[in-house]
């Protein structure tokens, strides 16, 4: 019997233990063997070793960790800002990496991850889930297909809403400098699809963004939800303590590392923006017109590709107010190609079901599964993490100095 990888899984939150320690110690055991935990917060690891259902070598030191185990791969899934380190690490330890979305936040940290692998000739992918939803392959395969002919330009705007946009004014991702923002954050998803998709790489940015409806926008704020004496009447309002797993998970390891999860959405010190507005010019002619909006009714996509030969148009529509079914949980779902000269065509596609659009079980095969062939690449290295985290920063730095900015060379 072929023998299994050992991974390390760096990062013991919701993510890691509910991505991928659960995917290893469950359908993937019979490939993967996860052979010890690293996380700053021990009392989090031990959460996560009751929840794995396995007793595991646990460090605080990531140093340690692979000195002691020497795994194959390191899985990363810390905090943004921290992700170069353990990528780095792991390959100049001589394992191959596993790494959540964003790469990282900063360009210096893109290139010494790229100088890591071309001087280790380790592996870092980077687990772009999106790509895997059904959903987007079939956007990549009808593109590919030259359905609109070729791409002049692309309209895409990004929705999160009140529920799932607020989360990321209560934690880490608050900060620009942890997550780099939500252009870098959240957008890295889709910066990344639109270059899969369009086979090209960005190359200027211009940007507007500012934030009117999270941060110090209210006079009635606290520091955290768990004594704000606003509780009662804001509608943003975590009780931890009525999420059994929230709470195990985080509040009740507060007093190990003081990492609050019910941090107040209108706190003074947040610093990334709430609305956004890009436009991309890319390598291959394709102009992009980019939105990303955190405080609406509902969440979703809609995007039209504008070609020589007509347009595609894709939209996914959800949320709790859209009163729609558990079967089919959109409120506006579909492929729809206009050709020019021609009659609209509406494209079928099935709806998946699962993590991020049916995404996250694909990626999860691709990672621990048989290993298979990927005709449409949808394994993505930490090149293509870089590129798409590049279109952000630019952003990012778009908005500070009004400037069109340049998207950084990685001169590798
Ligand atoms: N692809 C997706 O759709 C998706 C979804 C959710 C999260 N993510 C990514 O997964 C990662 C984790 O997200 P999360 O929501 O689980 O975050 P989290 O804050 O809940 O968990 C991060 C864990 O890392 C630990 N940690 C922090 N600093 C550390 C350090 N220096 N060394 C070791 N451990 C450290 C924390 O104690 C915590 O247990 C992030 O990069 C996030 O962007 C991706």
């Amino acid at each position: 019997m072929k023998s299994r990888l050992r991974y390390v899984l760096a990062g013991t939150g919701s993510r890691g233990i509910e991505m991928f320690g659960q995917a290893i110690v469950g359908p993937y055991s019979c490939h993967a063997e996860l052979v010890g935990l690293c996380d700053i917060n021990p009392l989090r690891m031990s959460v996560a070793q009751r929840r794995l259902g396995i007793e595991l070598p646990a460090f605080t030191n990531f140093d340690d960790c692979i000195e002691s185990l020497k795994p194959d791969t390191v899985i990363v899934t810390t905090p943004d800002d921290t992700h170069h380190k353990f990528i780095i690490g792991a390959m100049r330890a001589g394992a191959d990496v596993i790494t959540e979305k964003p790469l990282t936040v900063a360009l210096d940290h893109c290139q010494s991850i790229l100088q890591a692998e071309r001087e280790t000739g380790r592996k870092c992918t980077v687990a772009f889930n999106y790509r895997h939803a059904p959903f987007h392959t079939r956007i990549k395969e009808l593109l590919k297909e030259s359905c609109v002919g070729q791409v002049i330009s692309v309209d895409f705007h990004y929705y999160l809403d009140t529920r799932h946009g607020a989360d990321y004014y209560r934690r880490w991702h608050r900060q620009k400098e942890r997550s780099g923002g939500l252009l870098v954050h959240k957008a890295t998803h889709h910066f990344d699809l639109l270059n899969w998709w369009l086979e090209q790489e960005p190359v200027r940015v211009f940007a507007r963004g500012d934030r009117q409806y999270y941060g110090s926008t209210r006079a009635e704020h606290g520091v955290r939800c768990l004594d704000c004496s606003y509780a009662h009447k804001c509608e943003f309002h975590l009780d931890l303590s009525s999420k059994p797993a929230m709470a195990e998970l985080y509040a009740a390891a507060e007093s190990a590392d003081h990492y609050y999860r019910d941090r107040c959405v209108f706190g003074p010190e947040i610093n990334i923006e709430d609305n956004l507005q890009v436009l991309v010019g890319y390598s291959g002619g394709t102009n992009l017109g980019y939105s990303l909006a955190s405080f609406l009714p509902f969440e979703g996509f809609s995007i039209a590709f504008n070609g020589t030969k007509g347009r595609l148009e894709a939209e996914e529509i959800w949320g709790e107010g859209l009163g729609q079914s558990e079967e089919n949980p959109f409120d506006r779902y579909g492929l729809t190609l206009y050709p020019l000269g021609g009659r609209k065509e509406k494209i079928s596609i099935p709806i998946t079901l699962g993590g991020h659009g049916g995404g996250d079980a694909r990626l999860l095969k691709m990672l621990f599964g048989e290993a298979a062939p990927d005709p449409m690449g949808h394994r993505a290295d930490a090149r293509a993490g870089a590129m798409s985290v590049l279109t952000g920063i630019a952003a990012n730095e778009s908005i500070a100095t009004g400037d069109v900015v340049p998207v950084p060379r990685l001169g590798l």
